[in-house]
């Protein structure tokens, strides 16, 4: 059976289009159920209605609150039928009673190496602090920001000279990469939590590999990824 998932944005989606992407070659087993938006006009909801995706979007502004606002997002969640939920440039901050609803069943993504440069600005913070290696993470999502068990990380270099769009450019196309394939992880049930830490069943990469300058390097994902 496929998962049925629902994702959140409010850009861009090109993760969203990386999902799609995935899904239509046939490696990732997943069914988008919802695209959901907290702005009218992101332009991830015109890439799913492209596919033929149900989207919906509902802005803040029009609710009295934000409590009432995340309930009816979660009425609409359930009513998709999604059993995971996907954060994909979703610039709202989920209340807890939506964690709760969906407890381990959110998947965020994140351009930094977390727990490094968490929040909103986190390209031009790594540009401007000159690190080495930038890159990004896919983890749970709990009850606060940029914060749950990490599922994968991929590192890219930062040069000299980059800035928040050039570095942000190489940082996201690893995340179109890591994210399908950490969505097929959880659809195929083969994610746990031991604490913070996230056991893959059966990936035989999860050692990583040195190469022959000793330095860790990024694992190679499974086939198709
Ligand atoms: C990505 O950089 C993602 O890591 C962050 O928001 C951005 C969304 O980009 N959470 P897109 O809309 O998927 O192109």
């Amino acid at each position: 059976m496929k998962m049925p998932i629902a994702v959140l944005l409010s850009g861009g989606g090109s993760n969203l289009q990386a999902i799609i992407d995935r899904i239509e070659e046939g490696v990732l087993d997943a069914q988008i159920c919802l695209v959901f938006s907290n702005k009218a006009d992101a332009y991830g909801l015109e890439r799913a209605r492209l596919h033929g995706l149900p989207t919906r979007s509902m802005v803040m502004g029009d609710f009295l609150d934000r409590e009432a606002y995340d309930r009816a997002m979660l009425e609409v969640i359930l009513e998709s039928g999604a059993e995971l939920v996907v954060l994909a440039g979703f610039m709202h901050f989920l209340s807890p009673p939506l964690v709760r609803a969906f407890e381990n069943r959110i998947l965020n993504i994140h351009p930094s190496l977390l727990p490094g440069f968490p929040g909103v600005a986190a390209q031009r913070q790594q540009a401007e602090y000159g690190v080495r290696l930038a890159g990004c993470t896919v983890h749970f999502v709990d009850e606060k920001m940029d914060n749950g068990p990490v599922i994968i990380q991929a590192a890219v270099p930062a040069f000299p000279g980059d800035d928040p769009e050039s570095l942000g450019m190489r940082i996201l196309e690893m995340e179109h990469r890591i994210y399908p394939q950490a969505i097929q992880w959880f659809s195929e049930g083969r994610l746990s939590l031991d604490g913070r830490q996230v056991i893959v069943d059966q990936f035989e990469n999860q050692l990583v590999a040195e190469n022959s300058a000793g330095f860790l390097i990024n694992p190679p994902l499974e086939k198709g990824f």
